[in-house]
């Protein structure tokens, strides 16, 4: 498993594999019960690497088919190494047609020091693969600020992505959790996150790189080339997150599924809905949480913001006029689109408060199923 990655995570385990699938298609069903037969405008299957049990995804997908009417797109995340002939034309088959790799890097030393499964070597055939397959969009996630990596070898990572012909690049830079495991990986035990100059310097030079390139911004961190469909996850409106450790968004109420997968099991099989923590989201603050999520897509399309949130938009309004004076953002008739400046300020204020508040909320979720109460 990826040292590195801060979410809900497990070692795959065969006796709970065949009833956590059951508790998946059970808490489907309640959802159903709850809500009809509603639309689905998009279906996000990740984070984490749902193709490890490609046969019973079949089976997830089918089952929401059956219960909901499904009217968008399909994405999926992947990694390399599950990459075969069968597994695409399986994907395919399921209706996916957006799907993104985990590449991290295409230099076999970072690949080894975050401990990929797999080598530089196969990374080339199977993006290719991919490419070839018939999927609208191909997006690679890449890392950078890798420990002691250089702009050069992080700029030659997104090189070789577009010489690959990929639509999209994701690139993150190396983000260490307090929580997850890198702290008790050796390789990167001493690890710190980058200082904010080498982030900065980093960032403007893969951004710009892209761009030179011909892709463009279209979130804080991903890139993306032409009129194809975006891959995107967290960044609709609303959703439903369904598994342990699952979050879901809806009008006025945020939540979270506990992250046992044992007690997960345990509540959906009895019916019961596996929430763990909720919190009420009152209209300001779902203001600003909309207005975050439309900065990290890079743009507030005005009309949505006024239809969303009419007169009380002032506050942000006021927010706005501050941004653009600090360059953060600039407007025209339709949009308010954040600037390379902007895009990496959001970056910075991700780390500093969002990744406070997932570390403490992910930290205690993971240690306790049904947690009393967390205060972030
Ligand atoms: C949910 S993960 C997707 C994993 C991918 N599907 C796989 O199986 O390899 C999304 C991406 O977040 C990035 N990521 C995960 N943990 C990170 C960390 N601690 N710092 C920076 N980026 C991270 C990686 O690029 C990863 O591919």
């Amino acid at each position: 498993m990826c040292p590195y990655c801060p979410y809900n995570k497990v070692e795959y385990d065969k006796t709970l594999a065949k009833p956590y699938l059951k508790a998946i298609l059970a808490e489907i069903k309640q959802y159903h019960n709850r809500l009809g037969r509603i639309e689905v405008p998009s279906i996000y299957v990740g984070g984490g690497t749902p193709t490890n049990l490609i046969d019973e995804l079949g089976i997830i997908i089918e089952i929401i088919r059956d219960n909901f009417t499904v009217s968008g797109d399909l994405y999926i995340e992947t990694t390399p190494s599950d990459i075969n002939d069968e597994s695409l034309v399986k994907l395919l088959r399921y209706g996916f047609s957006l799907i993104s790799l985990g590449v991290q890097s295409f230099n076999e030393g970072y690949l080894k020091l975050i401990g990929r499964d797999y080598t530089a070597g196969i990374l080339y055939p199977a993006i290719s693969k991919v490419m070839s397959a018939g999927f609208k969009t191909v997006n690679v996630d890449l890392m950078f600020a890798l420990p002691g990596q250089t702009i050069k070898e992080a700029i030659s990572d997104i090189k070789r992505a577009i010489e690959l012909g990929v639509d999209q690049i994701t690139t993150y830079p190396l983000f260490t959790f307090p929580y997850s495991t890198v702290g008790k990986y050796l390789k990167l035990k001493s690890v710190k996150m980058p200082d904010i100059v080498t982030r900065r310097r980093m960032y403007k030079a893969i951004h710009d790189y892209c761009v030179v390139n011909g892709f463009r911004r279209v979130s804080v961190w991903g890139f993306k080339r032409g009129d194809l469909p975006r891959y995107s996850s967290v960044t609709r409106e609303s959703y439903i997150g369904l598994g342990a450790g699952a979050a879901s968004y809806l009008p006025g109420v945020f939540y979270f599924n506990t992250f046992s997968v044992s007690e997960y099991i345990k509540a959906s099989l009895a019916q019961r809905l596996p929430v763990a923590l909720k919190m009420e989201v009152s209209e300001s603050m779902a203001m600003y949480y909309w207005l975050y999520w439309r900065f990290y897509d890079t743009y507030i399309p005005k009309r949505r913001l006024r239809e969303l949130f009419g007169s009380r938009d002032k506050k942000i309004r006021r927010l706005l006029v501050l941004a653009k004076a600090l360059g953060l953002c600039v407007q025209d008739e339709e949009h308010i689109s954040l600037t390379e400046r902007g895009a990496f300020w959001l970056h910075l204020m991700q780390n500093y408060f969002i990744l406070n508040y997932i570390n403490k909320v992910w930290s205690l979720a993971m240690k306790e199923p049904w947690p009393e109460r967390v205060e972030i």
